[in-house]
């Protein structure tokens, strides 16, 4: 009998991820702000969706999320989000999403915002990822792949750890009324702030060799020099695994995480195994938490039928 409930809950957790796909990816979403952020998660046109579309991390906490095979998207935090009494209406001041809720439910984030941007399995089934500022910055943010194939792709950190709020040009920075001249908390990029071809890489500077870094785009590339700081910066700025699950840090604290060099050895001492292990044996990771919850429910429900 007890065999034949573990029996039944392998099979449920192997047939759970063969719908699911086969083998998924798992993000860490780490909040290492001093401040509350919203994550908000976009999936690509035609991919699977995801368990969630956007939720509240306070400072510290991490979330594990179960990310379907093959998926692509965007994720990005939110800022300085409230719930407006009266009408119920969630709204951010940075990366806010529209949707007037927590969730974004299909909707992307509205720039300035810093940008992580995956296609798993994609050419060559590797995942391709980068941090991107072309949509301009809110939060430092850095992408560091966990337990790639060795020698499979450049399998490194990226991101952009700098606050590049504090350094962000007059023209291009967005600024609430908390104090007196105003607290920086976003960086637009120059084609948000002046919409002309040449910035946006459109129209006749549409193609990379027409569209070359702005001076606006050079100070975002110096800052980090691993992120996307205009349309047609893929060289640097992209990166490949094979098979690695992913950790997502808002504003790095540590050094590792924060430093996000840009060509080093693929699973180095960036991670720190026993406090993964302690990170995952959280309750705050919901979801793979209650997929295994998930699949007990079902055996104890058959169990109580016919076993
Ligand atoms: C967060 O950190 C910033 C910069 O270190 C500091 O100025 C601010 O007071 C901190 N805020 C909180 C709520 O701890
Ligand atoms: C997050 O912080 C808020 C306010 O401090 C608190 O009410 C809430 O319980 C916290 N959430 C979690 C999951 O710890
Ligand atoms: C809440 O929404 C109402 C109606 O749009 C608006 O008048 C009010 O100023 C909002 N409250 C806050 C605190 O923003
Ligand atoms: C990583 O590899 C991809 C695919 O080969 C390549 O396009 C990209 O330029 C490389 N990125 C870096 C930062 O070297
Ligand atoms: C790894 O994390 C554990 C638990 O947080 C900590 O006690 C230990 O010092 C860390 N080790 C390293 C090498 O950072």
């Amino acid at each position: 009998m007890g065999f034949t409930k573990v029996f039944y809950f392998i099979l449920i957790v192997v047939l759970y991820d063969l719908i699911n796909g086969g083998s998924s990816t798992t993000f860490t979403v780490v909040n290492q702000c001093n401040y509350t952020i919203w994550p908000g998660l976009l999936s690509g046109a035609g991919t699977a969706p995801l368990p969630t579309t956007g939720f509240s991390l306070n400072s510290s906490e991490s979330r594990l999320i179960s990310i379907p095979a093959s998926w692509s998207g965007r994720i990005w935090a939110r800022t300085l989000c409230t719930q407006n009494v009266t009408t119920g209406k969630f709204t951010c001041v940075t990366g806010d999403c529209g949707s007037s809720q927590i969730e974004c439910s299909g909707a992307g984030a509205i720039p300035p915002a810093t940008l992580a941007e995956f296609t798993l399995n994609g050419a060559g089934n590797l995942d391709f990822y980068d941090v991107s500022l072309v949509d301009g910055y809110n939060v430092p943010m850095t992408i560091v792949p966990q337990g790639g194939a060795t020698g499979v792709g450049n399998c490194t950190a990226t991101g952009c750890a700098a606050d590049l709020n504090g350094v962000c040009p007059d023209q291009l920075k967005v600024t609430v009324e908390e104090a007196e001249g105003g607290v920086a908390v976003a960086c637009k990029s120059a084609c948000e702030a002046f919409g002309t071809p040449e910035y946006c890489c459109s129209g006749a500077f549409g193609t990379p060799d027409t569209c070359k870094p702005s001076e606006y785009s050079g100070l975002f590339k110096k800052a980090c020099p691993t992120a996307y700081s205009y349309a047609y910066d893929d060289g640097t700025s992209t990166f490949t695994c094979s098979g690695a699950d992913y950790l997502i840090t808002f504003c790095p604290q540590s050094e590792e995480s924060a430093s996000a060099p840009a060509y080093r050895d693929p699973q180095p001492d960036t991670f720190n195994v026993s406090a993964a292990a302690s990170l995952a044996a959280s309750p705050t990771f919901s979801v793979a938490f209650s997929l295994g919850v998930l699949a007990a429910a079902a055996v104890s429900g058959v169990g109580s039928g016919t076993w």
